[in-house]
């Protein structure tokens, strides 16, 4: 990797998603001000190209050709493997892309889709009575944990230990803790899988890492590494996108109490809102490589060099959305964003995920009215792969 652009007429620009103080305030305007340039590179974490705009972010994501998802995170994660199979390329990518899917549509999805909403009743019927929680751990952390036990059909118990580590090697570029995060959470999961297979640990059949252990691949059994591999992706892409997602979206509304009057007096619109709430806070930041040489957004990038594809830099682009800092739950193209991706990785997990912020908006909104961020309160947010939130103090009348 070269610290300085292939091409040398690009703007260059100091950023860093990870470290740049502007994302402890916000992580999703800290970077508003590289909105006139198109494009820029930036000499920070051994030099990687940054595209600002919607248009411009799909076509990179679409372009398999050109782009390779070998590593898709600035720096990377430290995995000696690919992450499968969000690491994938073409041809590769596809079987196991199929296999995950059958995971999480059809009778396997709704049961999810069960547990999710199940889970936000039963979180909020118990916050309701108190008058104040705090959302990310009391409300956002806990439901995803419940996504998550459903999914790996673990207890629940079990969670909290995964949840730290995702959020260890997601959000924390140092190398050392990100490759001490991945090899515990990679024990967990082994050590979890070796436990259905010789029956000390039992499910009900339709688990991850029971379907797993069981699942064929191009005609023949999926082998120990690919189970491994498949069942860690899917605790990492599972953990720590639905709890920021949702925490960011009740940071908005818990400033926007205009909103909250419209979700309480209209629970049909939850759906719609979710998205337009999924767009304006779209967590994930991923990266390509170029595979050739190639032109995008006016610039020529060089085989090798790195772009970084920051979702809510799409999400916020004032050339595809209007008034686009303000959520605007009739936006006719709320729909078009890409906060679970574009083209051939796209989240696997989106249905399950916006039925799940869904379920949230609609759940809350029917039992707690007028709430907010008592006043002086610090949020603690941080950027990175995954924008993250820390805190959400809110108080209500009861
Ligand atoms: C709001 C929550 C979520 C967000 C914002 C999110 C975002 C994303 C994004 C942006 C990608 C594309 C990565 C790339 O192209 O490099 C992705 C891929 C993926 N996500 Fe999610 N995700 C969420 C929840 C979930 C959940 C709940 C699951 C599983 C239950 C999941 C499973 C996956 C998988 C398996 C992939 C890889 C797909 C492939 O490579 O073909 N995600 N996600």
């Amino acid at each position: 990797m070269s610290p300085t652009p292939s091409d040398l007429d690009a703007p260059v620009r100091e950023f860093n998603h990870h470290s740049d103080p502007a994302v402890r305030v916000d992580p999703f305007t800290a970077f508003d001000r590289f909105r006139d340039e198109r494009v820029f590179w930036t000499p920070e974490l051994d030099g990687f190209w940054v595209l600002t705009r919607h248009a411009d972010i799909r076509a990179v994501l679409r372009d398999t050709d050109a782009f390779s998802s070998r590593h898709t995170s600035i720096p990377p994660a430290g995995w000696p493997r690919p992450l499968m199979p969000v690491e994938l390329d073409p041809p590769d990518h596809g079987a196991y892309r199929v296999l995950l899917a059958r995971c999480l549509n059809g009778r396997a999805g709704a049961a999810l889709a069960k547990a999710v909403e199940d889970a936000c009743a039963r979180l909020v019927a118990g916050l309701a009575p108190a008058g104040r929680c705090d959302l990310v751990l009391d409300f956002a952390r806990p439901l995803q944990n419940a996504l998550f036990a459903a999914l790996f059909d673990v207890p629940e118990e079990e969670t909290q230990a995964c949840a730290r580590w995702a959020a260890d090697l997601l959000q924390d570029a140092r190398p050392a803790d990100r490759a001490g995060a991945v090899k515990e959470f990679m024990s967990y999961v082994e050590r979890a899988i070796s436990e259905y297979l010789d029956g000390t640990r039992r499910g009900e059949g339709s688990g991850l890492l029971e379907f797993l252990s069981r699942a064929e691949v191009d005609g023949r059994p999926l082998s120990r590494q690919e189970s491994l591999d498949l069942a860690f992706l899917m605790g990492m892409a599972s953990l720590d996108t639905l709890t920021n997602s949702v925490s960011f979206s009740f940071r908005y509304l818990a400033a926007h109490p205009e909103h909250q009057q419209r979700l309480a007096a209209e629970p049909g619109i939850a759906a719609g809102a979710a998205e337009e709430l999924l767009r304006l806070h779209s967590v994930v930041s991923i990266a390509r490589t170029a595979k050739r040489d190639t032109e995008v957004a006016g610039v020529r990038m060089r085989a090798g060099e790195r772009v970084l594809l920051s979702l809510a830099l799409a999400g916020r682009d004032p050339n595809h959305y209007a008034d686009p800092a303000a959520a605007d739950f009739d936006r006719a193209n709320a729909a078009s964003h890409v906060a679970f991706g574009f083209g051939a990785h796209r989240c696997l997990g989106a249905r399950i995920a916006t039925q799940g912020l869904t379920a949230a908006l609609r759940e809350w909104h029917a039992a707690i009215r007028d709430y907010s961020v008592p006043p002086g309160t610090e949020l603690v947010t941080d950027g990175g792969a995954v924008c993250s939130l820390e805190n959400l103090p809110l108080t209500w009348q009861v």
